[in-house]
């Protein structure tokens, strides 16, 4: 998006659809933005707009079929140790390949909103970080390892790591488990983490203590996020750029200054307008009216058009689907009330 330096990660015209008996989803439509090293990109939008379709894609977890990506690259600049390397178009990787699996889960970590999907139950949590830890180094002793493991709790705020250590998921609170698996998810020093919904299932303490910590890590490393979200509040205070997507379409793209100083497309101002204000006095919410269509059954033109209120009949419902216009440097929208 900015010019700053070269992205870490590279998002370009992604689409794809899930092929099913009932017909085509189109659940990605299009979709490009950057990724950059040190910071915090946000992928926002209501359910069903595309998001973790997106995510999964990056480490080719999309299940093909019924999956098909119709076109798109997904470039990672990812750097040797002379700081150089050749650009990969992720897409191109086998998804069960030697490749792939190299970077996932190493250069690039996943956090879940449901921590209890990165644990098993039969094994301590300790054991767990350890045997990701050995995988994917070498050289590694088991005991250090298990230093390394102690540390990694630690570092997450886990109390009396040493003990915790040895712990089975289940003796862990729902807020524990959540650290646990970004302990697990740092084990291999990821370049990116794509941190998809981390606090949907937590409660609101557990969530700002999440927060404080991704926001520390942010601070503290060279790691870029990819922050998938609905709460904008924690958009505000992370991110440096949002990716504003409905129905698997980008409809805003810009650094947090652009879209939160001023929103421009109709969805984008809609979003705002459904939370409380994040300073001063809590504002009666007003929901975006309409629900989120069908990717199944995609209107022509623009696909927020039937939830629109400034709509304009006859060019938001016409056979083009808006394109991305550059409002201010950096800044794009798709709405035909830039153009
Ligand atoms: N495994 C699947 N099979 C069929 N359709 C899917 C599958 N996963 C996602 N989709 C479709 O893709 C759309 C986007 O899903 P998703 O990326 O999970 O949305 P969200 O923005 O809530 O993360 C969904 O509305 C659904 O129609
Ligand atoms: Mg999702």
């Amino acid at each position: 998006m900015s010019e700053r330096t070269q992205p870490l990660l590279e998002i370009k015209d992604l689409q794809i659809e899930f092929h099913l008996d009932e017909g085509i989803g189109r659940a990605v439509n299009g979709v490009s933005f950057d990724i950059h090293r040190g910071q915090t990109t946000a992928v926002i939008g209501e359910s069903g707009c595309g998001k973790s379709v997106t995510a999964h894609s990056i480490l080719r977890i999309v299940p093909h079929p019924p999956a098909k990506t119709v076109a798109g690259e997904i470039i990672y600049h990812r750097s040797d140790a002379n700081g150089s390397a050749d650009p990969i178009n992720l897409l191109k990787y086998d998804p069960k390949g030697q490749a792939i699996r190299r970077i996932r889960g190493n250069e690039i970590a996943m956090i879940f909103q449901e921590p209890m999907t990165s644990f098993g139950p039969m094994h301590t949590i300790g054991n767990q970080i350890s045997e990701a830890l050995l995988l994917h180094n070498q050289d590694m002793r088991k005991h250090q390892a298990r230093q390394r493991t102690i540390e990694l709790l630690k570092q997450v705020g886990i109390p009396m790591a040493e003990t915790r250590v040895d712990s089975y998921p289940h003796q862990f609170s729902g807020g524990m488990r959540q650290r646990a698996m970004i302990a697990m998810a740092l084990s291999c020093n990821p370049k990116l983490l794509i941190a998809d919904e981390p606090t949907t299932a937590v409660d609101v303490t557990i969530e700002a203590q999440i927060l404080d910590l991704l926001y520390e890590l942010q601070a503290t490393t060279e790691m870029a996020i990819m922050l998938i979200t609905h709460n904008l509040a924690i958009v505000s205070r992370l991110a440096q750029d949002i990716v504003v997507l409905y129905l698997g379409r980008r409809m805003e793209y810009g650094t947090k200054e652009h879209i939160f100083r001023n929103p421009l497309h109709p969805y984008t101002k809609g979003l705002w307008r459904s939370i409380p204000k994040l300073k001063g006095t809590l504002e009666r919410l007003v929901p975006i009216p309409g629900t989120v269509g069908s990717p199944y059954n995609l209107p022509q033109g623009c696909v927020f058009y039937d939830r629109c209120d400034v709509r304009m009949p006859g060019l938001c419902n016409g056979p083009e689907p808006p394109p991305s216009y550059e409002v201010e440097p950096g800044h794009l929208v798709a709405c035909y009330k830039y153009r």
